[in-house]
């Protein structure tokens, strides 16, 4: 394993540990709001802060993006870690088992190492740039599917931002229509691992941010896939708008979005 992520791999199971000690204790999780429909606990500040001080004891002068610190530039700022410390944070504070860590490491602005772990389960998706895709350890191959016909497709709805809801259920109806269901799980960066890992034949979502995307985009590339924006170019982490399948899959579902 690169040594990179190695570390990053050491960050997320520090994490997972205090999230799954801490994890549905039958009282209400305390949360403060951020925006509407958008929360943090003191568990997404304590994960964030153990991935970071394991990333900094190895590579102190490495520039960090972290969804609750924010951005800390680096002396060596060339290499960015990017993390959401605790994707799916409404499944947390209800219970629900389905949350993540989701790591990915930058270099000049390029996706070399991601990690995606799921404690509960003990899954850990693991990718380096030109090495392929791995779901603990064994490699992964996006979905053979070539049609929508069929498919299983993985979505988000925009709770955080209802003002947009017309335009997604524009797609969604569209979509639904083709294909053979949707799940909302509620775990972006997971719905990008499980796309990956063919569970998903397709994910799409809107209004994301760089943690909920970057480690799941390399794993879902990794594995054969592709990730576009809903125009089919690049700029998914400026939009937020961020499609990801196997390519034939995803060229159809595209033609449906647009
Ligand atoms: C959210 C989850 C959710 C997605 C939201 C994200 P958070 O991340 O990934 O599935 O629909 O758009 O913001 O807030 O739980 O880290
Ligand atoms: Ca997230
Ligand atoms: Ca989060």
């Amino acid at each position: 394993m690169h040594p990179m992520l190695n570390i990053a791999v050491r960050a997320a199971r520090a994490a997972g540990k205090i999230l799954v000690k801490n994890f549905d204790q039958g009282s209400p999780v305390e949360a403060e709001s951020k925006g509407l429909n958008d929360w943090v606990t003191d568990m997404d500040k304590a994960a964030e802060q153990a991935i970071i001080n394991t990333i900094k004891k190895s590579y102190p002068d490495h520039g960090i993006i972290a969804e609750e610190s924010g951005t800390q530039a680096g002396k060596e700022n060339e290499f960015q870690w990017v993390i959401d410390p605790l994707d799916g944070t409404t499944n947390y504070m209800r219970g629900i088992p389905h949350f993540c860590i989701s790591i990915a490491l930058l270099h000049k602005g390029s996706v070399q190492q991601a990690v995606v772990y799921d404690p509960m389960r003990e899954e850990l998706f693991t990718a380096t740039r030109g090495a392929g895709a791995q779901l603990n350890g064994r490699r992964l191959r996006i979905s053979p599917k070539v049609e929508l016909k069929g498919a299983i497709l993985a979505t988000g709805f925009p709770f955080k931002m209802k003002n947009r809801l017309p335009e997604y259920l524009e797609m969604f109806s569209k979509l639904f229509e083709h294909c053979a269901d949707v799940r909302r799980a509620g775990a972006a960066a997971l719905d990008l691992a499980y796309v990956a890992a063919a569970r998903h034949d397709a994910f799409w979502e809107m209004g994301l941010k760089p943690w909920d995307m970057l480690a799941g985009e390399l794993l879902v590339r990794e594995a054969g896939g592709i990730v576009s924006d809903f125009q089919g170019g690049h700029n998914y982490i400026q939009s937020g708008n961020i499609a990801a399948g196997a390519p034939k899959a995803l060229k159809q579902m595209l033609a449906q979005i647009r």
